[in-house]
C-alpha cells in the first residue's frame, strides 16, 4: 500500500463552503437536480477540477467526468464520485461527500505527483435523487443503458418542465453520448443513511449488494360532492381510499420484516378543499427488500389491496409501476480492494447491503463496481439534520483513495506492467 493521505481538513472546508449553495435555515441543502442552485454546484466542481489540471466532459444528460489522465492513456479510467443534487430537506453529506471526497483523493495524487497506471475520473451524475424528475439515478440508468435516453430527457417534473429543457436551460447539455465512455472500475463513498455502522461502533461500511426498489404511482378516482349536503354511503372519498391504503404499505413492509420497507411519501389530493369530498387523489409508493422474489410478493400485495379497498368505496384505481431498480450484487475484486484499503488504513469495518439506491447500482451492470460506507449521527438521511463527523468524512475519503491505487495496481499487475 501507498502512504497517501488525504487531507481532512480541507476535505471538510470544501464539503462546508459547496453547502452553502442552496444552504437552508435548518443546516441542510435544497439543491434539486437541473435547477440554477445545481449549475452553481456544477460550475464550482468544474471550476476546482480545473485547477488540478483535469479535463471535464460532460455527457449529453449532464454528467460530468473529470480527468487525470494515467501513465497509460489507453487503458480506461478508474471513476469515482457520486452525486451534487440533493433531496428538497437534504443534508450536507448524501452524495456531496462522495464527490468532494473523489476530489480530495485526486488532488492528493496530484500533490504527490504519483502517477497511476490508469486515468483516474471523477463523476458528478445527474438527478441521482428523483426528487425533482422520477425516477432517482436517471443519468446513471441511461449511462448504463437501463433508461433511453429520449424517455429519459423526456421526464417531466411537477410543473411541466422536461429533465431535457432543464439540461438546457441550466447550459449542462454536453456533446458526448451518455455512456459512449468506457470504464476500468468504479468506486463511489456514500453516508450509509441508516443506523447499523453507528449503532455497532464501525468506522467503514464494505458494501456488498443494494438492496431492490420498486416506485410506483397510484392514482385513485371518487366524485368531488359537498361535504355538508352529501350522506357518509353516498361518497366516493378518493381521500379515504388512499389513507387505507397507505395503512395497508405499511402492513405490507411488516409482513415481510425485518428486511422489507414499504413507504408512501408523495401524496397529492384533487381538488384540496375543506368542503369537497376528495374526489382524486395521486399518490407514490416505495417498496424495498435485498431478493426480487420478496418485492414480486409486496408488489401482488400492493395490487390486491388496491382491489380490496377501492371497491368497496365506488373508486377507480390505477397502478403503474414507474421503477423497477432490481437488487445488485457488487464486483468481488472492487469488494476486496476496498477490504484492503479499509485494513490497510486500520479501520473496524462491516459487510453491508445498501438501503437506498445508488448511482454504483446501475454502473455495476457496465463495469466492476463497489461501494463505501461512512456512519451518519443516528442514521438519519434526506433530512436537514443529516450529519457525518470531519474525522469519519475523511476516513471514508482516505479508504477510497487507497481502494483506487489497489485496483490500479491490480489492472497494472494483470497487464504485466511493473511500476519503476
Ligand atoms: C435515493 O436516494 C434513494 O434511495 O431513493
Ligand atoms: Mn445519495
Ligand atoms: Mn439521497
Amino acid at each position: 500500500m501507498h502512504n497517501l493521505t488525504i487531507n481532512a481538513e480541507r476535505l471538510w472546508r470544501e464539503l462546508m463552503e459547496t453547502a452553502a449553495i442552496g444552504a437552508t435555515p435548518k443546516g441542510g441543502i435544497c439543491r434539486l437536480t437541473l435547477t440554477d442552485l445545481d449549475r452553481q454546484a456544477r460550475d464550482w466542481f468544474k471550476q476546482r477540477v480545473e485547477t488540478l489540471g483535469c479535463d471535464v466532459t460532460v455527457d449529453d444528460m449532464g454528467a460530468m467526468f473529470a480527468r487525470r489522465p494515467g501513465l497509460r492513456v489507453d487503458v480506461p479510467p478508474i471513476l469515482v464520485g457520486s452525486h451534487l443534487d440533493t433531496q428538497p430537506t437534504g443534508g450536507k453529506f448524501d452524495g456531496v461527500l462522495g464527490v468532494l471526497a473523489a476530489v480530495e483523493a485526486l488532488r492528493t495524487l496530484v500533490e504527490a505527483g504519483y502517477e497511476t497506471y490508469a486515468p483516474i475520473e471523477v463523476v458528478n451524475w445527474t438527478n441521482e435523487e428523483g426528487s425533482r424528475f422520477a425516477p432517482a439515478l436517471i443519468a446513471s440508468g441511461v449511462f448504463a443503458g437501463v433508461f433511453d435516453p429520449e424517455w429519459a430527457r423526456a421526464q417531466k417534473d411537477r410543473t411541466g418542465i422536461t429533465f431535457g429543457e432543464a439540461l438546457e436551460a441550466i447550459g449542462y447539455r454536453g456533446p458526448e453520448r451518455c455512456g459512449a465512455h468506457p470504464l476500468s472500475a468504479f468506486f463511489e463513498l456514500h453516508i450509509e443513511q441508516g443506523p447499523l455502522l453507528e449503532t455497532e461502533g464501525k468506522e467503514i461500511g464494505i458494501v456488498t449488494d443494494v438492496q431492490g426498489v420498486r416506485w410506483f404511482e397510484v392514482a385513485i378516482k371518487g366524485r368531488e360532492a359537498h361535504t355538508g349536503a352529501t350522506p357518509m354511503n353516498l361518497r366516493k372519498d378518493a381521500l379515504l381510499g388512499a389513507a387505507r391504503l397507505i395503512d395497508r404499505v405499511e402492513a405490507i413492509a411488516r409482513s415481510h420484516a425485518p428486511l422489507a420497507v414499504g413507504t408512501v411519501g408523495m401524496v397529492e389530493v384533487f381538488p384540496n378543499s375543506r368542503n369537497v369530498v376528495p374526489g382524486g387523489v395521486l399518490f407514490s409508493v416505495d417498496l424495498r427488500h435485498p431478493e426480487s422474489v420478496v418485492l414480486d410478493a409486496m408488489e401482488q400485495s400492493l395490487g390486491q389491496a388496491l382491489r380490496d379497498i377501492c371497491e368497496p368505496l365506488g373508486l377507480e384505481a390505477t397502478l403503474n409501476k414507474i421503477w423497477d431498480n432490481p437488487p445488485v450484487h457488487f464486483d468481488a475484486g472492487c469488494i476486496a480492494a476496498v477490504r484492503r484499503a479499509a485494513s490497510a488504513s486500520g479501520f473496524s469495518t462491516r459487510d453491508m447491503v445498501s438501503g437506498a439506491a445508488h448511482d454504483a447500482a446501475y454502473i455495476a451492470r457496465i463495469a466492476p463496481t463497489a461501494m463505501i460506507f461512512v456512519p451518519c449521527r443516528d442514521g438519519i438521511s434526506h433530512n436537514e439534520a443529516e450529519f457525518t463527523s470531519q474525522e469519519q468524512c475523511a476516513a471514508g475519503a482516505q479508504v477510497l483513495l487507497q481502494a483506487v491505487l489497489d485496483y490500479d495496481r491490480t489492472l497494472a499487475e494483470a497487464a504485466g506492467h511493473h511500476r519503476a
